[in-house]
């Protein structure tokens, strides 16, 4: 599975490497947030504006770095974009360039899903190998492969990746992984494939539903997104679309944390309650009380929380190995011993070194972490090495004793509008310095 490598995080946005999280921990968050649209689902739906030479209007799209790159993509294919306060408007007719910018693909690695939708559009795509955040070896040879199947011809030299394609053909595809990025890139390039693309052990999580919402409202027939089989009916035409992106997870993820970390109480708005199931029943293990309907929830956080004898990350509906590092923080002050095994990415445990310089007790063997949970957390300055990563130390930072400073908060803002801001209306002694 794992044959070409990628490593490293290399910012565009210059001066915004230096900005650091200063927080003082302590206080116990209360209030409402309500969390944002869903990045990982509104990162491929923009890719997906491209296929089919219309016009495509998306609602709730959060302000995130990660989103300025691919709107950034989006106009150096020769889209025309518009964006408003959470709306973004693109008209990908006057679309003339196959040339995905290095530079951006190196910024996000998810721009690897234009591969299947610039298939899709103009049967021709030029992409640099991509980049990604520092939680391990990021192959994509998953993507390839089946992009291959579909009929295309990829060649691979000096770092780029050149995939042509006269014509897409409907193919079974079956992956070795539920992969999320390999199957949003074959359902995408499969959207005006000749035939019908059948893919086996699809994965399953919410944003690949959203993905084909967004896509059938425009034209596609794409079925049984959510389940792992995912079939793809090619279309030729594709017409103008109106979307509103579902809300994120994992944002609400983390702020539910937020709230068992500190002992508080939050309401958390704008959610999908089944969509956080998994992330509820740790959070109650570790002692938290959670009521919730349909769309809100609110979190009392326990006066001692509880250790988690096991959490193993795994592809939805397990735990999301995107709410792993914010777990984390919470157990290093939990009563007693718990573990953590990370089976989605080889290596994703780079903020277990920042919270045991905050004094946390952290064994890692291999992809298992064990956290013995310590009376309290120090403040201390830290370095956020990844998005979720990078969250998990604010986190930690808001029980720590003291002053804790989270460097390179640029990672954080791929993945959190305004996070400080939040945090800030919700109580926490925070602010974000240059
Ligand atoms: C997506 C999410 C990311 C989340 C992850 C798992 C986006 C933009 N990102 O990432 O936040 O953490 O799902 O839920 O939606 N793999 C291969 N070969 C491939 C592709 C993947 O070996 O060609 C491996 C990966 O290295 C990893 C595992 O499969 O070990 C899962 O990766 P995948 O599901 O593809 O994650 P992403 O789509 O990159």
């Amino acid at each position: 599975m794992h044959n070409i490598v990628i490593y490293g995080c290399i910012g565009i946005f210059g001066g915004a490497i230096m900005e650091k999280i200063i927080v003082e921990g302590g206080k116990k968050l209360t209030g409402e947030v309500s969390v944002t649209g869903a990045k990982n689902a509104v990162l491929p739906i923009l890719a997906a504006t491209v296929i089919g030479a219309n016009e495509s209007t998306i609602f709730n799209v959060p302000n995130l770095r990660d989103v300025d790159v691919m709107e950034k993509i989006l106009l150096s294919l020769g889209c025309n974009v518009k964006r408003m306060d959470k709306m973004m408007w693109v008209d990908s007719k006057p679309l003339y360039n196959i040339k995905i910018p290095e530079e951006l693909v190196r910024e996000m690695r998810s721009s690897i899903i234009l591969m299947g939708a610039m298939l899709a559009r103009a049967g021709e795509v030029v992409v640099s190998y991509p980049g990604g955040c520092e939680i391990g070896p990021r192959p994509i040879d998953m993507h390839l492969k089946a992009l291959r199947e579909l009929g295309a011809e990829i060649e691979e030299s000096h770092g780029f990746i050149y995939a042509k394609a006269d014509e897409l053909k409907g193919c079974e595809i079956q992956l070795d992984y539920p992969s999320v990025g390999a199957t949003e890139n074959i359902i995408l390039a499969a959207t005006r494939a000749k035939g019908t693309t059948i893919i086996r052990n699809a994965a399953r999580e919410p944003e690949i539903v959203d993905l084909q919402n967004y896509l059938n409202k425009a034209g596609a027939k794409v079925s049984g997104a959510g389940t792992s089989v995912v079939i793809i009916e090619g279309v030729d035409k594709f017409h103008d679309v109106t979307h509103t992106t579902m809300p994120d997870r994992i944002v609400a993820g983390t702020y539910m944390v937020a709230s068992a970390i500190t002992g508080g109480e939050i309401v958390i708005k704008n959610i999908v309650i089944d969509h956080l199931q998994a992330t509820i029943a740790k959070l109650k293990e570790a002692g938290s009380l959670i009521y919730y309907d349909n769309s809100s929830l609110k979190i009392v956080g326990p006066k001692r929380i509880n250790s988690i004898d096991m959490i193993q990350t795994l592809p939805y509906p397990g735990f999301p190995t995107d709410m792993q590092a914010q777990m984390m923080a919470l157990l290093t002050i939990a009563n007693g011993t718990s573990i953590i095994s990370e089976t989605v990415f080889e290596n994703r445990f780079k903020h277990a070194e920042e919270l045991i310089r905050m004094g946390a007790n952290i064994k890692i063997f291999g992809n298992v972490a064990v956290i013995k949970g310590v009376k309290e957390l120090t403040g201390a300055k830290i370095t956020a090495k990844d998005l979720r990563g990078g969250a998990c130390l604010v986190l930690a930072g808001l029980a720590a004793k003291g002053i804790t400073v989270v460097e390179n908060v640029y990672h954080i803002e791929r993945g959190y509008e305004n996070f400080h801001e939040e945090l800030r209306k919700l109580g926490a002694n925070i602010k974000k310095v240059n």
